[in-house]
């Protein structure tokens, strides 16, 4: 499949039809155990001396396309599906950190993550350092003995802000440390972190992969470059996992140590897998993932750019726009498009925050991204709510934020919906 193109592998990477039924599109596999051959055979599952289904908390043949499909887009030796976005993150920092361990995280990532990492996190022992990743030299500053990895968004939520991932890759690589990057906005379809030197990439698939607000889901998928093996940073890798079979992870793995552990350590504990009938309908979304987002990118941009021109409209953050301060960043990483999530701000506050967005008509008050629908969102009061006052000027946003997830309906609409509804806040 290696061999196959982009657009290609989005089709047909994964799932080839199999033996037995011939079925031409993937089969949702809706079971939890499967029949060993013998005592024997479960034995050598078990032991990991070769592979197969066990049992669906660990893998599920529905589950399993999906995972070498986003592997395949994302160019990842492997993956493991999660049942969000939550629970992939949370799954590969538990894999990597114990109590007493540290992260450092950009400020500017999505408000339930900064909740997560700094406040869940923190409650296990595991100190997460939140640093403006715009200034690479606060990143390095933040780095410690026991710092166990390095976490951004390739495009922030919701400021639609850009990680330099080849400068942090850099730093990462000085210090023997991952650099995890997570590429729910921007996907594969425009962004491949790991061809810049990410190590671990993150999915909400929940957003665009899945592509209509249907289904929960995640993914870890991991660049197979990262040296575990003697990495003193990392004994756990290096040293038996007494609760599996005694298993040393970078002798027996080698490059595929991690992504092994997040499955037969961490997803076996913790048991945040995910449902097949969710990698199934996540499947049939990365069919059209390169169409939708080429679509949501220019129709987002074309919408950036109506805002500019309406007096309501105070300031508009957009990456692609030339007055951005990212936007050296957005030619550099995301040439074909920086996809369909973007704020801006309106003049009158909190107030014509509201008003605008009570009287949209086409787009919707939703808590979510990345649909084919076009929606709108308060941050403030809405997914970055639970934050303090300094959090979200951190996180660069403010009371008159609007957050907007452009969909893939004709432009013209939206923006007539958009403009009706700032004329009434006049
Ligand atoms: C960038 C990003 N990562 C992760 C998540 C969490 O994903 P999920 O809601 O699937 O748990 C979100 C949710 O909005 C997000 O925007």
């Amino acid at each position: 499949m290696n061999n196959y193109k982009f657009d290609t592998l989005s089709v047909h990477g994964g799932y080839s039809p199999e033996p037995t039924t011939h079925s031409n599109v993937l089969p949702i596999y809706m079971t939890t155990a499967y029949n060993f051959d013998s005592v024997e055979h479960a034995r050598s599952l078990f032991a990991l001396e070769q592979t197969g289904n066990i049992y669906t908390r660990l893998q599920n043949p529905t589950n399993t396309a999906f995972e070498e499909r986003i592997s395949l887009l994302e160019g990842g030796i492997g993956a493991v599906a999660a049942s969000s976005g939550h629970a992939a993150i949370t799954m590969a920092l538990l894999t990597l950190c114990s109590c007493g361990d540290e992260v450092i995280s950009s400020s500017t990532i999505y408000g339930g993550a900064i909740n997560l990492l700094g406040k869940t996190f923190d409650r296990m022992g595991i100190k997460v350092h939140f640093a403006d990743m715009d200034d690479l030299s606060t990143v390095e500053a933040k780095i410690t003995d026991k710092t166990k990895a390095i976490f951004a968004e390739a495009i922030g939520n919701p400021k639609a802000d850009i990680a330099d991932i080849r400068g942090l890759s850099e730093i990462a690589k000085k210090y023997g440390i991952p650099l995890i990057i997570d590429n729910t906005f921007a996907t594969p379809a425009l962004l491949r972190p790991i061809e810049y030197g990410a190590d671990l990439v993150i999915h909400s698939a929940t957003k665009y992969l899945a592509g209509s607000s249907t289904v929960m889901g995640g993914a870890i998928v991991d660049s197979g470059n990262f040296k575990w093996k003697d990495n003193p940073r990392f004994p756990e890798f290096n040293t038996p996992d007494e609760s599996y079979h005694g298993i040393v992870y970078a002798d027996a793995c080698g490059n595929a140590a991690f992504i092994t552990k997040v499955r037969t350590h961490i997803l076996r504990d913790i048991g945040a897998c995910q449902s097949p009938f969710n990698s199934w309908v996540t499947m049939l979304g990365l069919e059209t993932l390169s169409l939708r987002m080429k679509k949501h990118s220019e129709n987002a941009l074309k919408v950036a750019e109506f805002l500019q021109t309406h007096p309501m409209v105070l300031s508009v953050d957009h990456p692609a726009l030339p007055g951005s301060k990212y936007y050296r960043l957005a030619n550099e990483y995301l040439p074909d498009g920086c996809s369909g999530v973007f704020t801006f701000e309106i003049r009158g506050g909190r107030e014509a925050g509201a008003k605008f967005c009570d009287n949209l008509k086409l787009l919707r008050i939703v808590a979510n991204l990345g649909d084919t629908r076009s929606m709108v969102s308060h941050p403030a009061t809405t997914t970055h709510s639970q934050l303090s006052d300094e959090q979200l000027l951190a996180a660069g946003i403010s009371a008159s934020t609007i957050r907007l997830s452009i969909g893939i309906e004709d432009v013209d609409d939206i923006i007539s919906d958009i403009s009706a509804a700032l004329d009434a806040c006049k």
